[in-house]
Order: C-alpha cells, then sequence, then structure tokens
C-alpha cells in the first residue's frame, strides 16, 4: 500500500524522494525570500490602475491599499482564546489515537524528558509530508525496534531503511540515524534540552521541528509554524499577503508566538493549532462552525453578515458612495435639499411716452408687504405661468390684462404729477385699456431665490402716447388685496386660459398677475434704477435698456 502523503502540510516541495530539509527550513530560507522579494516587485498593477511613476513615492495604485490598519494581523488578548482553544484541545486530543501524543508529566526527570523528546523527535519527523494515519503504524514498529536513541545511534542505515520503507523521503530516516548517533556521541545521548540547541545541533531539525519537540516534550514556550498553523493563522489574521515573503513568515511566527507566551501548556497550545489546522480549518472545506477561534476569526468575521439584524441601526441613512470620500465631513449627513422650484413668469417693462416724445416714464408696481420680496418695486408681473399660458402669443397678451387692471384711459385730463401714485377714491370710473404702440421680447433673466428658480421673461412694451401725461391709474385696492384676489382667482381658474370679456377690444389672458395700484407709479426713465427694485428687477431692465440700443 502507497502511504499517503500530506498535501499542503508545509510549503515546501511535495514530491521527490530528495527531500532533505527540515519542514520549517522552507520559513527561513533566505534564497525563497530573495524569490520572494522579486516576484513582488514585478507584480503589475490591478486592472485600471495608474502605472507607477519611477521617482513617484506614493502608493502605485488606489485599489492595491488595503483598507485595514496593520494591526488586524496582530493577535492579541489572546487568554480567552487559549482557554477556547484548549478546551477544544482536551476534548479531540484522543481522538486519533496517536501513540507519541502523550500529556505532558512535570514529574518527569531529565532522562524521562530526554526519552519524550526523542519520541516527539521521531514522530514530527515521520509527520513531515505524511498523514498521521499512515505514521502511527510506522512509528509503532520503530519503536518497537528502536525504544531509545541509544537503540536507534547503534543500528544501520539498511535496518534504519527497511523500516522506512513505503514511507517516503527516506532521507529523514538517514537524519534521524545520523542524528541519534551525534545525540550519543557527542551530547550524552540526550537530545538538547532547548529550542535553539535543538536546531543548531540536530540534522533536519529547523524551526518549526525545535519549537514542537521542546514545547511538547520540555514544556517551552517556543512558537511552531507549519502548513497547518500558517493557513489558521492567515486566516485568523486574514492576512492576504505572499505566503513565503519574510514579512508573512515573520507576521505569522509572531502570532504563533502570541498564542503560547506564558502559557502554562505550550505544548498543548501547539498541537491544538496543528490539530485544529489539520482537522477544522482545512485547505478546501473549513468547518468554522466546528472551530473554537471562530470568534476572533478575522477570516470569518468576513463572511458574517454584520451585525444581527436586530442590531441593525435604524437612525443612519446609508452614506451614497458618490459623497463617501473618506473623510469626517460626511457626519453629519447632509439636510434634505428642498427640490428647486422652477416659475415662469412674464416682466412687462410698461414704457409711456408724451407725445412730444421728450418725456419716458415706466410703470413700477410695489409688491405686497409679506412674501418673496416684500415691499419692493417691480414691473408688472404676471407671475407663475403655467405651460399652457407660457406660449409666445400668449405672453403677447399678457400686457393687455395688466394695463387692464392698472390704468384708466384716456388718461385723466387733470391728475397732476403728485396725483400719478393712485389714491383710493370711493368711484370706479369707466375707462379702457389703453392702446399698446408694440410687445417686444427681450430675452429671459434667470434669478434664483433659496428654493425658487424664477425665470423672468422680459418684454418691452410701448404704449401709444395719448395727452402730456401718463395715464391714470384705475384701482382702488391694495396690493395685498390684489394679490389675495389673484390668488383666489387662480385657484378657481386653476390651469384654465380664460377671455374675460369675449368681443372686447383686446383678448385679456386671466393670469396670477402682481400687484397693482395703490403701490403703481410711473417713474421716468432716469429714475427707475433708483427705486427700491430687487437684484433680479434690476437685471430686467438692464435687458430691456440692450434692448434699445439693438432698436434705436
Ligand atoms: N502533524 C505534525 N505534528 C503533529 C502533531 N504533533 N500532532 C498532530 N499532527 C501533527
Amino acid at each position: 500500500m502507497v502511504p499517503k502523503r500530506k498535501r499542503t502540510q508545509h510549503p515546501v516541495p511535495e514530491s521527490g524522494e530528495d527531500y532533505d530539509e527540515d519542514s520549517d527550513s522552507s520559513y527561513n530560507e533566505t534564497s525563497r525570500l530573495d524569490a520572494t522579494k522579486k516576484s513582488r516587485k514585478t507584480r503589475q498593477p490591478a486592472h485600471g490602475t495608474r502605472k507607477k511613476n519611477h521617482d513617484d513615492d506614493s502608493p502605485t495604485v488606489a485599489n492595491s491599499i488595503s483598507s485595514h490598519a496593520v494591526s488586524i494581523h496582530v493577535i492579541t488578548a489572546v487568554e480567552p482564546m487559549r482557554v477556547a482553544l484548549l478546551e477544544w484541545y482536551d476534548s479531540v486530543h484522543d481522538a486519533r489515537k496517536m501513540p507519541w501524543r502523550k500529556k505532558f508529566d512535570p514529574s518527569l526527570d531529565v532522562e524521562g524528558r530526554a526519552q519524550r523528546a526523542y519520541e516527539v523527535w521521531v514522530s514530527e519527523i515521520m509527520l513531515q509530508q505524511t498523514q498521521v494515519v499512515t505514521v502511527i503504524p510506522y512509528y509503532n514498529k520503530w519503536m518497537a525496534k528502536f525504544p531509545t536513541i541509544k537503540d536507534l545511534a547503534a543500528s544501520d542505515i539498511e535496518t534504519v531503511n527497511s523500516l522506512w520503507k513505503g514511507l517516503g523521503y527516506y532521507s529523514r530516516a538517514a537524519r534521524l540515524l545520523s542524528g541519534a548517533q551525534k545525540t550519543v556521541n557527542e551530547l550524552q545521548g540526550r537530545l538538547p534540552d532547548n529550542a535553539k540547541d535543538m536546531q543548531a545541533k540536530i540534522p533536519g531539525v529547523g524551526r518549526y521541528s525545535a519549537g514542537a519537540i521542546c514545547s511538547i516534550a520540555y514544556n517551552h514556550c517556543v512558537p511552531v509554524l507549519d502548513g497547518n498553523v500558517h493557513r489558521l493563522l492567515s486566516r485568523f489574521t486574514a492576512l492576504h499577503a505572499l505566503p513565503k515573503s519574510k514579512q508573512t513568515l515573520d507576521i505569522l511566527w509572531t502570532g504563533a508566538e502570541s498564542f503560547i507566551e506564558q502559557s502554562k501548556r505550550p505544548g498543548d497550545i501547539n498541537q491544538a493549532l496543528i490539530e485544529l489546522g489539520s482537522t477544522v480549518c482545512t485547505v478546501r472545506d473549513p468547518v468554522c462552525s466546528h472551530c473554537p477561534l471562530r470568534l476572533w476569526c478575522k477570516a470569518y468575521e468576513r463572511t458574517q453578515p454584520k451585525p444581527d439584524i436586530e442590531e441593525l441601526c435604524l437612525v443612519c441613512e446609508p452614506i451614497p458612495s458618490d459623497e463617501d470620500d473618506g473623510s469626517v465631513t460626511i457626519y453629519p449627513m447632509k439636510a434634505e435639499r428642498k427640490k428647486v422650484r422652477e416659475e415662469l413668469d412674464s416682466v412687462n417693462v410698461i414704457e409711456w411716452r408724451s407725445k412730444n416724445g421728450g418725456d419716458r416714464w415706466f410703470l413700477l408696481v410695489r409688491r405686497p408687504e409679506g412674501g418673496l420680496l416684500a415691499g419692493l418695486h417691480e414691473f408688472p408681473t404676471a407671475s407663475n405661468l403655467s405651460s399652457g399660458k407660457a406660449s409666445e402669443s400668449n405672453v403677447a397678451q399678457i400686457p393687455y390684462t395688466l394695463l387692464k387692471e392698472l390704468l384708466m384711459h384716456p388718461p385723466h385730463p387733470s391728475h397732476s404729477e403728485s396725483q400719478r401714485l393712485a389714491k383710493p377714491t370711493n368711484v370706479e370710473p369707466s375707462y379702457q385699456v389703453p392702446k399698446i404702440a408694440h410687445v417686444k421680447p427681450a430675452g429671459d433673466v434667470v434669478h434664483v431665490f433659496s428654493h425658487i428658480k424664477k425665470t423672468y421673461r422680459v418684454q418691452w412694451v410701448l404704449l401709444e402716447s395719448e395727452g402730456d401725461e401718463p395715464p391714470r391709474f384705475r384701482s382702488t385696492v391694495s396690493p395685498d388685496q390684489i394679490a389675495r384676489k389673484n390668488g383666489n382667482r387662480a385657484r378657481k381658474s386653476k390651469g384654465k386660459q380664460r377671455r374675460l370679456e369675449e368681443g372686447s377690444e383686446v383678448s385679456e389672458v386671466e393670469v396670477n398677475a402682481t400687484p397693482k395700484t395703490s403701490g403703481a407709479q410711473w417713474v421716468p426713465l432716469a429714475q427707475v434704477e433708483g427705486v427700491n427694485i430687487s437684484t433680479g428687477v434690476l437685471k430686467v431692465w438692464k435687458l430691456v435698456k440692450k434692448l434699445w440700443i439693438i432698436t434705436q
């Protein structure tokens, strides 16, 4: 029967009879580390990443920088981990019936401990590259033939090889023989009682084997790192780095050391780590649910939904990825921006010229005392036109509506300049809408208030000159009353264009017109900019002035 070899127990060549290194030597071998360093340097950046400039010290690529602190790979606060690990080990340590596995006996004398070291040494050398189940009968035969290191030292290579037959890697048998002979000839028949000497003096014993033998046989706090523990600790610390690089091995050896440091049972902890790696934290199908270390395992943590659904925070909103620049400024959450309302207003710069053509007057009205731009003056405006009312022909009709509400026609022959501001009267005289010479579109002014984006569609309305004075104002109501009235009317006729006076001289478009007469005034050209007008209205005024440059 061909004995079963372990697949990846040690990161060393798995096949070939010329295996002549201790398993752990691969962790120290400098030539391999150099190769690792080289391969790392020549690694290509990930897809879609920027090439590194030679003199550029910045990280090669943003997404090659890991998103965790290096401390994730450092094992601290081990006590609860050790307790859990040993509890598990105590429950399984006999399960595979390993004849070399015995409880550490503190009552043993030097000879007794040296004997234990011999047994563990033989088992560890046999277990390199070979499964436990395969090793057990070979170990038993070996111990029957060579119960002590002196028996082995007195043997020869033929006998040793015959006992090794079928186990493979025969150099291991030869090394056991030469190690035994050296021990008997040079070390008073006792294997060294410390890991340093064990590694230095016994052929084929590297850092791993020295750690295993000395921790198990002498209860010394020295770590082990074979393929099983390497894999287990890589997962435990979520270390995703080149497995044989010096950095990786340093981190993992340090991790292994953390487990046994100042422990009362270092041999058991080391065997527990090996056992856990080979039976639970296996290469392909790890059984995390059986792992005593899963609570602290960083790799396991990544697989878990976080946190439990009942613990989920219902207060915080998810952070939109486009806002998450990794800085603290993502807090506090940005208040939800009110959607900016868009409105279209028809603004009418209405001009009256005296018949002799010398004086130019412009109609300004005062806004209601409350609300947007309260109390400021503006050109007569029909605000918030619905899309139905915003057509070119409709907008061109708006001045007629506005004028009808504002002015008397013909102008009162006797009213003086001081009377131009409308004064309340009880009598509403009959009137005719003044004639309009032209309505010329001047373009749009966009003006943004906190929540309204206003588009002022501006037109210049020139009245026909009649008389020497601008037309009188007709209404007796205040701007606020008119605003209210307009509001009601707009509500009643919602979105509906209506002819108010069928067959009248002008067609009239019902609009939500701003305010009128008690605050209406004719202002001479030179004084318009001096009146209390908003920036938006000033922009309107400037737009109309530009129109004159073009048309005049
Ligand atoms: N493989 C290598 N050493 C071992 C040990 N001491 N126990 C179980 N499996 C091992």
